[in-house]
């Protein structure tokens, strides 16, 4: 029987147990993959702990990268034996074997192996709709200055290649002297060290006392209060993840003070909701990956039964760039 990762109850990596599973034909819009790499995101930290709540028993996982083995009625763009990947809801992807949506699986292109593709989908697609499509008033010209931090981690080294791309002068955060000269070497224009120096004064001295039009936000709890001050009048707020915890309640008040800011608070699934645009993303993403534009780096590996150390790193801020689950 295939194997795949579940947790009975939310909590710890503890949580994660290696299990069999039966897994049937495709029903109707559905395909049968067998995965060759899975992807690791912050996102399946939310879901193990609960902050993101699944029915349980639930397999993990929302990345991957494999082979069809057998598609069902009415799907038309993909067949057996086709090379392909996706990032996608329901979670499930910490498996040998599933079966699946057919709406969010695309088909991986010749010259990107199985690991990458594993690695880039959740998030270069998560890039692509955050530095296309996620822009303040006006848009985003060359030269404009964007903050974002956890700039070495998955989301953040692609994001700073992909800002180089476009001719914007990314102000990449990180927690190290180490994962700042990563993010710098990668393609961010500036890199501060949150965790020494003052990331509001920085972010003031670099933009000539203007400070940023749009602030890329994935930590949270910690940083949304002084990533609002590195925000010129009626800049935009992307708050797009909760790696230190939840943002609290907000006054709206407060953008009003701030110089009439925009938030927005997005998520991926949203842009992926049509097979048409998840096509035309990926599109995008594998243009700038293949053009060698994005380089996916993989700094970690693990089996799929070392799962739960795979946890404990990327929540102990141990990694850079993507990390990838070998079933
Ligand atoms: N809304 C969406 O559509 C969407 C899609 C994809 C990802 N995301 C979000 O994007 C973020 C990045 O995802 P990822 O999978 O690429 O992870 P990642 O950036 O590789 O890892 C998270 C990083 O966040 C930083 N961090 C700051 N405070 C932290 C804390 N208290 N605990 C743990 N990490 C902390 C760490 O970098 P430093 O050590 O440098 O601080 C850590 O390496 C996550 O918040 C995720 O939820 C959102």
């Amino acid at each position: 029987m295939p194997k795949a990762i579940q947790i009975q109850q939310f909590g710890g990596p503890e949580q994660l147990q290696l299990v069999e599973v039966s897994v049937g034909e495709p029903g109707p819009g559905e395909v049968r993959i067998r995965h060759y790499a899975c992807g690791l995101n912050f996102i399946d930290i939310y879901q193990r702990t609960g902050l993101y709540q699944g029915a349980l028993p639930l397999t993990l996982g929302m990345e991957a990268a494999g082979v069809v083995e057998a598609v069902g009625e009415g799907v038309m763009h993909l067949r057996p034996g086709q090379r392909v990947a996706y990032a996608s809801q329901p979670p499930g992807a910490y498996c040998e074997v599933r079966v699946m949506p057919a709406r969010c699986v695309v088909e991986l292109p010749d010259g990107i192996d199985f690991e990458t593709g594993a690695a880039m989908m959740l998030k270069g697609l998560t890039v692509q709709y955050l530095l296309r499509k996620t822009q303040p008033q006006g848009g985003l010209q060359e030269g404009d200055h964007v903050l974002f931090h956890a700039a070495a981690g998955g989301v953040g080294l692609i994001a700073c290649q992909w800002a180089r791309a476009m001719g914007l002068q990314l102000i990449g955060t990180a927690g190290s002297d180490e994962k700042c000269a990563l993010a710098r070497e990668m393609g961010a224009a500036h890199v501060i060290n949150y965790n020494k120096e003052d990331f509001v004064a920085r972010v003031k001295e670099i933009t000539g006392g203007r400070g940023v039009k749009v602030v890329y936000d994935s930590i949270g709890k910690e940083t949304w209060e002084r990533s609002l001050e590195c925000l010129r009048p009626l800049g935009l707020m992307v708050s797009y993840g909760n790696a230190s915890g939840p943002v609290p309640p907000i006054s709206l008040a407060t953008l009003a003070a701030k110089g009439s800011l925009y938030v927005t608070r997005p998520t991926l699934f949203t842009h992926l909701a049509t097979r048409e645009s998840t096509q035309a993303m990926a599109d995008d993403l594998f243009d700038m990956v293949g053009s060698g534009r994005v380089k996916i780096r993989i700094d970690q590996r693990y089996r799929l039964a070392e799962v739960a150390q795979a946890h404990r790193d990327l929540e102990a801020r141990k990694t850079t760039g993507s990390s990838v689950l070998l079933p």
